[in-house]
């Protein structure tokens, strides 16, 4: 099956009231260890790559890898999503090589650290939208700042005070005519989201069921919303690891969010946990093994089996067959005739 549009994979999520994982991924293992999970969950999938992901490819490692994926899993619907996009001009690159969803992150300014304006974000995301909308390509705006700067991406803001306006959201959709909003609900990237297990204080689930009240038709995204399980933080920590206690977003609020419009949810960090700890655990094990296939092996197995467990809680499991890909020009010809709207 070719890489089909985010559009048509989020739309089919909202008929069936499901949410899929966007899943991050930086090198033939991890890839590997998504469609494996995909496979036997029968699940559409998203793979999606940050600036950081591209470079370290060097993209066209990357690009040909998600086509050999195509090939050797035929059945599964999959959309590639350049995570994060920080200007206009990442989000063309991304277009021209292949990618069917671009993420344009005008919440902050082009060094992905300082907040922008609410009139910057609204016009870069505008651009982006003309530019992609134009080739049947998907685009993914942000309204509010994540917390943290973990990762290099998010404001060094409290997240508290950066929550998305849902009446702003509103007119956020309206004049920019994206596909998917990314929300600011208190979560923020990496392991250290919380320092106990959040309450509704500070993961504000509140805030996304009155953005689906104002705009009940927009799929919603929740970014930084790995779990950091309990298990994965006490295997690092048992095989050498130095992690200090932390809590992620429970799936259970997750599952709520679901409820209430979100289509698309964003791990990355769960994933890295699992492939560290068992890479901790076999060196630690077995510390005359020198051959890659001896660590990459397992840790490849361990992304599977937290990627087929988030399939299966998100709902996306069983969904696979829904569908048809629709023909990125066919999506260009729907968003031209305004078949498709935000
Ligand atoms: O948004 C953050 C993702 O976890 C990607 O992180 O920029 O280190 O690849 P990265
Ligand atoms: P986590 O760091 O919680 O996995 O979030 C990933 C993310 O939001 C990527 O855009
Ligand atoms: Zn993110």
């Amino acid at each position: 099956m070719p890489l089909v549009s985010m559009r048509q994979v989020l739309d089919e999520a909202a008929k069936g009231g499901y949410g899929v994982g966007a899943f991050n991924v930086n090198n033939m293992e991890q890839i590997q260890a998504i469609f494996e999970a995909a496979r036997e969950t029968k699940s559409p999938v998203i793979v999606q790559a940050s600036r950081g992901a591209r470079s370290y490819t060097n993209d066209r490692f990357l690009y040909h890898l998600m086509i050999a994926a195509t090939e050797v899993y035929p059945e599964i619907p999959v959309v590639l999503h350049q995570d994060h996009g920080n200007g206009p001009a990442t989000c063309k690159s991304a277009i021209d090589m292949g990618f069917t969803s671009v993420m344009m992150d005008g919440s902050l300014m082009e060094d992905g650290k300082t907040p922008a304006s609410f009139e910057y974000n609204v016009k870069v995301t505008r651009e982006v939208v003309e530019m992609a909308h134009d080739r049947g390509v998907t685009v993914e705006g942000e309204l509010g700042c994540l917390g943290g700067i973990e990762d290099g991406h998010g404001a060094d803001v409290d997240a508290l005070a950066h929550l998305t306006d849902p009446d702003q959201a509103v007119e956020f959709v309206e004049r920019t005519g994206i596909d998917a909003l990314a929300v600011a609900i208190g979560t923020s990237h990496g392991a250290y989201k919380f320092s106990k297990k959040p309450t509704g204080e500070v993961l504000v689930m509140e805030r996304i069921e009155q953005i689906h009240k104002n705009l009940p038709s927009t799929h919603l995204v929740m970014h930084g919303s790995s779990s950091v399980p309990q298990d994965l933080q006490d295997v690092i920590n048992k095989y050498g690891g130095k992690m200090k206690q932390t809590y992620g977003v429970p799936v259970e609020e997750i599952q709520r969010g679901i409820k209430h419009g979100v289509r698309k949810i964003n791990v990355d960090t769960d994933n890295r946990m699992a492939m560290t700890g068992a890479i901790r655990k076999i060196l630690t094990e077995h510390p005359d093994a020198f051959d890659p296939r001896d660590y990459m092996k397992p840790a490849r197995e361990a992304m599977k089996q937290l990627v087929k467990q988030r399939m299966i809680e998100f709902g996306q499991a069983g969904h696979a067959g829904d569908y048809e890909p629709i023909p990125l020009a066919e999506m260009a010809r729907r968003y031209k005739e305004s078949l498709v709207t935000a």
